[in-house]
């Protein structure tokens, strides 16, 4: 008997049974009473000898070792399957994936959450908008030169002399609540933007922007440094180093760039933060005169500053993310630590 061959043969048929009824099939082909196995333990009496000390403990180890096979696929099968000839409700099942919120979502509330506590107002405005809002209004006039910090997807429409396009910020929306409020108010305004760039570790071409607008007549620099550490503090609940640099941006002035020192190499220099220690989260500065007045605003009667924060930036930093496009990525595996 050639029980190697038997023995994988024996092997592969096991791995195609599925339920106990296949199961109890496969005993009987090779351990049951007329199985080649039985009627060869049978013949062994009738061996020489010599024939029967060799032929003796290697069938028995060959019965032995397809029993035990036998024995493991029984248990699993009851362990794990449901019987295809009776319904077990007592077998446990495995729980159902439940749905949880997205970790940008996660962010959003939080940030939301502790400017509502500092008495601003939440509103949002159109992801499609037209030059005049998204740029003109803000001080950015057809062939400014700084229309190049803003590269655009525009939108092929009928209404050829609006301009449309995906707003390239939230800034857009400043103008908005502006045109139809007077001050004083505290404003916030989270959303979506996009931009026709190649992307990278901290670049996406649609992300979310929170942007803030506080307007009257007294509203100073200091009060946006102020609100900004205070909302970090409470927003991620470390004492994170924040740096306040002067920036440019057509629609304010001063301009001022905010930094978070770098969580992934805590300041000394890496590839996510491009060995400056240092991750941008936020342009923002004073507003400028132009756009007050561009909105109607008596000239020289009120003051105020605006930021732009990136939330994908922000939710690197709370949660230790160092590859932006993770977030749309749809990938299970990332989205399940949440
Ligand atoms: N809108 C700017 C941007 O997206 C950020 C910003 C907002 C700057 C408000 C100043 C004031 O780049």
């Amino acid at each position: 008997m050639d029980w190697e061959k038997i023995s994988s043969e024996a092997k592969i048929e096991l791995l195609q049974v599925t339920d106990l009824l296949s199961l109890e099939k496969w005993r009987i082909s090779y351990l049951g009473r007329k199985s080649a196995l039985a009627l060869f333990l049978r013949q062994l009496k009738d061996l020489p000898l010599e024939e029967k000390k060799i032929q003796g403990p290697l069938s028995n180890k060959v019965r032995q070792s397809w029993e035990k096979m036998y024995q493991e696929k029984n248990d699993d099968l009851k362990n794990n399957q449901i019987v295809s000839d009776s319904w077990d409700h007592t077998v446990p099942v495995k729980s159902a994936l439940n749905g949880h919120l997205h970790p940008l979502t996660l962010m959003a509330e939080k940030v939301v959450s502790v400017f509502e506590k500092m008495g601003f107002e939440i509103v949002e405005g159109p992801e499609v908008e037209d030059d005049y809002h998204n740029f003109e209004a803000l001080n950015v006039p057809a062939n400014h030169p700084a229309r190049d910090m803003w590269d655009t997807f525009w939108i092929k429409s009928d209404e050829k002399e609006k301009n449309l396009l995906l707003r390239t910020h939230t800034s857009p929306d400043q103008i908005r609540y502006m045109e139809t409020h007077q001050p004083p108010f505290r404003i916030l305004v989270p959303g979506r933007a996009y931009r026709h760039e190649a992307t990278d570790a901290t670049h996406e071409m649609q992300f979310y922007q929170i942007e803030g607008l506080v307007v009257s007549e007294d509203i100073t620099l200091a009060n946006f440094k102020n609100i900004i550490e205070e909302s970090v503090r409470h927003i991620f609940k470390k004492d994170f180093k924040i740096i306040f640099r002067p920036d440019y941006f057509p629609f304010v002035s001063p301009g001022v760039e905010v930094d978070i020192s770098c969580f992934k190499c805590r300041g000394k220099g890496c590839r996510l933060c491009s060995n400056t220690g240092w991750i941008e989260v936020m342009g923002a500065g004073m507003v400028h005169e132009k756009v007050l007045t561009n909105v109607g605003y008596e000239k020289g009667r009120y003051q105020g500053f605006a930021f732009g924060l990136g939330l994908e930036r922000y939710a690197m930093i709370q949660y230790g993310i160092d590859e932006i496009r993770l977030f749309e990525s749809a990938d299970l595996r990332f989205l399940k630590q949440f």
